[in-house]
């Protein structure tokens, strides 16, 4: 892991989104996965603005979302295919259809993310991840205790995942979904590259078990560590309860330029 403890939510954009150019200049066609969730949201507002700027193009991009909820009518506005429209997909140059995401309304669940994974690797693989996480340490939406090899499932969301969404229901526990679609930790790690992002207090623990923590599935953000190419940004409350942050500043400051 490259691990950066940036002094804000710009800079963490700025830096994500030079990551993402990266892999634009290399593969202009590139395959790009998405997560929801507030965390990137300055991160898709710098890459909106890169476009408007022509310093990137989406036109020959695919882009697959990390997870949907279950049970939500599908014109919700926090259904997450919408949110990932309203902000980015929708505000650049990609293709109708180019957009893509686990099918939360499908009769065969399971069939659906089946075929989702499918059509993933029919793209080619996904060559860079966005990443957020939750604060009980989950990925896409894979909770505590599932297979770190899962692929693309449809999954139940923990309690605490559920308390901390609700702010995207007016508060309203009870409007929150109890299952989801998500990529699995294997659909995940076949990604080539992430770009990591977590801000807040209310990360810290989870942050410090992802990456000082043993791998295991209580935390399951922790299965990156046997990624080969992940960019860890995060600000200094969410760095707060990393034993080695002075370490990983001294690293970033020596290397990061090359991140
Ligand atoms: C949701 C999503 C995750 C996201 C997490 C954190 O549960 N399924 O992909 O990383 O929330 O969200 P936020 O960035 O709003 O804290």
């Amino acid at each position: 892991m490259r691990i950066a403890i940036l002094p804000s939510e710009q800079e963490i954009a700025r830096v994500a989104a030079d990551r993402i150019c990266r892999v634009y200049r290399d593969k202009p066609d590139f395959v790009l996965g998405l997560a929801t969730g507030s965390s990137p949201l300055p991160l898709y507002a710098e890459l909106v603005r890169r476009y408007e700027a022509g310093l990137i193009s989406f036109a020959r991009v695919r882009s697959f979302n990390l997870d949907e909820y279950v049970g939500l009518p599908r014109d919700h506005v926090e259904g997450y295919a919408n949110f990932i429209h309203r902000h980015l997909v929708d505000l650049v140059d990609m293709p109708e259809g180019a957009a893509h995401g686990p099918d939360g309304w499908c009769e065969d669940l399971e069939a659906g993310a089946a075929a989702y994974d499918q059509a993933i690797r029919d793209a080619g693989g996904i060559d860079i991840q966005v990443l957020g996480i939750g604060s009980d340490g989950h990925i896409g939406f894979n909770e505590p205790g599932g297979s770190l090899a899962s692929r693309t499932h449809v999954g139940v969301l923990t309690d605490q995942t559920r308390r901390d969404n609700a702010r995207f229901f007016d508060g309203d526990l009870d409007a929150v979904p109890t299952h989801c679609v998500t990529q699995g930790l294997g659909t995940i790690m076949d990604s080539r590259a992430h770009v990591f992002i977590a801000t807040g207090e209310g990360k810290a623990q989870a942050v410090a078990e992802m990456i000082e923590g043993g791998i295991s599935a209580r935390w399951p953000a922790s299965v990156l560590q046997s990624h080969p190419d992940v960019l860890v940004l995060i600000d200094e409350a969410a760095a707060s309860k990393l034993e080695l942050a002075d370490f990983y500043r001294e690293v970033w400051e020596k290397e990061g330029a090359s991140a």
